[in-house]
């Protein structure tokens, strides 16, 4: 790994296990010798250091926030594990769900110059600006979800209001008033059936402004989901990373990639009473094996 990899946990919904794929990701790529920090960026609902198994939680984010340190590094704790440490979420949700945009910009910056080999950054369910402006940071997106009907649907509706927040932010960068615009119409299909794919929404900004076009066209290349189907349970479940890829790509014009199939399995559970995470009480277990596949392709 010749720079840092900072790679993001994301998932359309809640509960379909993104902060247990980044606890035990984070410990597996540490047991490879990389030099981890995992952020804990479900603003308002931190609970990884919880999975990690941390007791004893010194600082949290909050303290950034609230100006107690001066630096991201000061907050980020002993894991426990080897090259691990972790950055726990604030637990006032005033203070740290709430955050100015500004303050956001001086988090991301921060937590580029964190100093180590990777950082996983696990996010909040949904496509909230929260969650997406710290996508859109990470060099690797991991999007997780479970294979049932309920979740694949909102993996579209997910990854094309992501798609819109990039355009929004990239737009009000470039200062065109009509460019915002044009994306706030396609957010209403039914007023504006031409405006219905993402393509079709570049193709009439492009008319206004070729540069701040081509400036999005760059990042949205940029940016391809690693797919995890996590919670399998049947052979049938096995296809569904294609049919999620294909969706992303027929329907938001976005490449992916399917990168894992992760069981479900009892050793999870199981962990969670004792306070302890799955690959440290189950390493051989099927979900670890896969997590270690995950780390293995996210260092090659
Ligand atoms: N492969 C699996 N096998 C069995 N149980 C699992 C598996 N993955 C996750 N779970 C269970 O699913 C629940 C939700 O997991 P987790 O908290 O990681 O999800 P999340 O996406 O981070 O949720 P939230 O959106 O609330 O933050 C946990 O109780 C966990 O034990
Ligand atoms: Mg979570």
């Amino acid at each position: 790994m010749d720079k840092k990899t900072i790679c993001s946990i994301l998932g359309p919904k809640g509960g379909v296990g993104k902060s247990n794929v980044s606890a035990n990701l984070a410990i597996a790529l540490a047991q490879m010798g990389k030099r981890v920090v995992a952020v804990d960026l479900d603003l308002g609902g931190a609970n990884l250091h919880a999975i990690l198994g941390v007791k004893e939680v010194r600082y949290t984010l909050e303290d950034l926030i609230l100006r107690k340190v001066k630096t991201l590094e000061e907050t980020a704790i002993d894991s426990g594990f080897k090259n691990l440490r972790v950055i726990c979420g604030g637990t006032d949700v005033h203070n740290i769900a709430n955050i100015s945009f500004q303050q956001k910009v001086k988090l991301i910056n921060h937590i580029a110059r964190l100093d180590c080999d990777v950082v996983i950054l696990d996010l909040a369910a949904g496509s909230s600006y929260n969650v997406v402006d710290f996508a859109f940071i990470a060099n690797r997106n991991l999007l997780v979800t479970t294979p049932e009907v309920t979740s694949l649907m909102k993996v579209y509706t997910f990854i094309k209001s992501a798609v819109f927040r990039l355009l929004t932010v990239v737009f009000r960068e470039a200062k065109v008033v009509e460019l915002l615009d044009i994306v706030e119409r396609a957010k209403d299909v039914t007023a504006n059936p031409h405006l219905k794919s993402i393509e079709s929404v570049l193709n009439e900004a492009e008319k206004i402004s070729p540069k701040a076009v081509a400036f999005a066209r760059k990042k949205l290349s940029g940016f391809i989901p690693d797919i995890v189907i996590n919670r399998v349970q049947s052979k049938n479940d096995a296809q569904v990373g294609t049919v999620v890829s294909k969706l992303l790509k027929d329907y938001v014009g976005i490449e992916s990639n399917v990168l894992a199939y992760i069981p479900e399995d009892e050793a999870v559970k199981k962990a969670i009473f004792t306070l302890k995470p799955v690959m440290a009480t189950s390493p051989q277990s099927e979900f670890s094996k896969s997590i270690l596949k995950i780390a293995a392709s996210l260092i090659t």
